[in-house]
Order: C-alpha cells, then structure tokens, then sequence
C-alpha cells in the first residue's frame, strides 16, 4: 500500500521525504488556505519536493469550471493529479478530463455506489473519507472494504485512496481491506512509528549496555 500525506505543508513534506516513506500527497481547499501562501508558487514547491503523485483540487462546482481549472492545474507539473468533487457535475468532469489523458481523483466519496460511478467515469483514484463517515456513526471501513470488492470483481483500475484517516487502525484497516493507498496527516505518520514498547525496551538494551562497560 502507498502511503500519501494529506498535507500542503513543505515541512512535513520535506521531513516525510527525507524519512524516504512518501509516495505521494494530497492536497485540499481547507489544507492550503491553511498554509497562508500564494496558491502557485506553494503548489510548484510541493510538487518538486514529492516525485510521486500530487492531488491538487479545482474549487468549480459545474463542469465546465471544473474542466477549465483541472486542466490549468495539471499544467503545474507532470505528477499532478487533478481533484474533483463527487457530485454529476464532478462525474462528468472526470468523464472529460480522463478522456484528455488528465488523471482525476475523485474526492469526497461517501459511499460505494458513488465510487462505482466514479470509476466507469474514468477516476484515477477514489476517495472515500474514513474519518468522516466515523464521526457521523457510520463505519467508514466498511465503505472501503465495498469499494475494494465492487472494483476487483469487475476488474477497474480504479486506484482507493483511504482518506480522512485519523488513526493508525484505520491505516491498517486500509491495508488489511487492499486499499491502493492512505493518504495520512503528517502526526498520523508519526504515530503510525511510535510504540511504547519500542521505546522501554529501546531504553533496557542502553541500560544494560552502559551498565556492562562494553563497547562496540
Ligand atoms: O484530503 C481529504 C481528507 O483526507 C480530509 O480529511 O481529516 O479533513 O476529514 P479530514
């Protein structure tokens, strides 16, 4: 399974990067008005730090908007994948852009049925968002591991990108339902290394070594 960062900070991009674990990223409205930067400029700079896929989203919501902002988007450079809502508007989009050799991530999906039209529609990538369907009581996984059959069984290319990921269980529930790749907040990467146990026993090995006056 890929791993992606949901995240528009150069930062946490550099830092994922030089950990050599970032296959991608993703990128939203809300995540770059957060970085407070001109959009071009910030969006060149995460597309030379990351070589793989790069999801950049139009903010159209009809279609041809849609079509005018993916296809300015993907002129960015060449590992942008354009994002585009789920709605019809979003569907024909995809239909369009596809058809013009532009790739699309299909964004926020809520249910398998959705994902079933997006990937006749020609999507590169669905994604469904995990976290959100949890907070509304609704389990998010279950979603994934539907989109996962539905596609294998009929054979789409179709790439599922977990999104909206909030914790390492859902990253292993991704892995575990043959999710193609997580996209992960940069503090969800970090809690994915984390372990108390790696940590105490980290600390015993030390211990025991210093106590011993040993030396490599
Ligand atoms: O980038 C889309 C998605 O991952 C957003 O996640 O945490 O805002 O629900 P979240």
């Amino acid at each position: 399974m890929k791993i992606f960062l949901d995240t528009a900070n150069v930062s946490e991009l550099r830092e994922g990067v030089a950990m050599g674990l970032v296959d991608g990223c993703t990128t939203n409205p809300s995540l770059i008005a957060k970085e407070k930067r001109p959009f071009r400029p910030l969006v060149e700079e995460i597309c030379s730090i990351v070589s793989g896929d790069v999801s950049l989203e139009v903010v159209a919501t009809d279609v041809e908007g849609m079509v005018k902002e993916g296809k300015e988007l993907a002129q960015v450079a060449p590992n942008v994948v354009v994002k585009c809502p789920l709605t019809r508007d979003g569907l024909k989009a995809v239909r369009r852009l596809s058809g013009e050799g532009i790739r699309v991530n299909q964004t926020l999906c809520f249910s398998a049925s959705q994902a079933l039209l997006s990937a006749k529609a020609g999507a590169t990538y669905i994604s469904p968002f995990l976290g959100r369907l949890d907070d509304i009581s609704a389990v998010g996984m279950d979603v994934i591991r539907d989109i996962c059959q539905i596609y294998r069984t009929y054979g789409f290319t179709t790439q599922v990108l977990a999104a909206s990921i909030r914790n390492p269980l859902h990253v292993v529930d991704a892995a575990k339902a043959g999710a193609h790749v997580a996209t992960l907040p940069f503090g969800v990467l970090e809690m994915l290394i984390k372990h108390p146990l790696t940590d105490i026993g980290l600390k015993k090995f030390l211990d025991d070594w210093a106590k011993s006056g040993a030396q490599l």
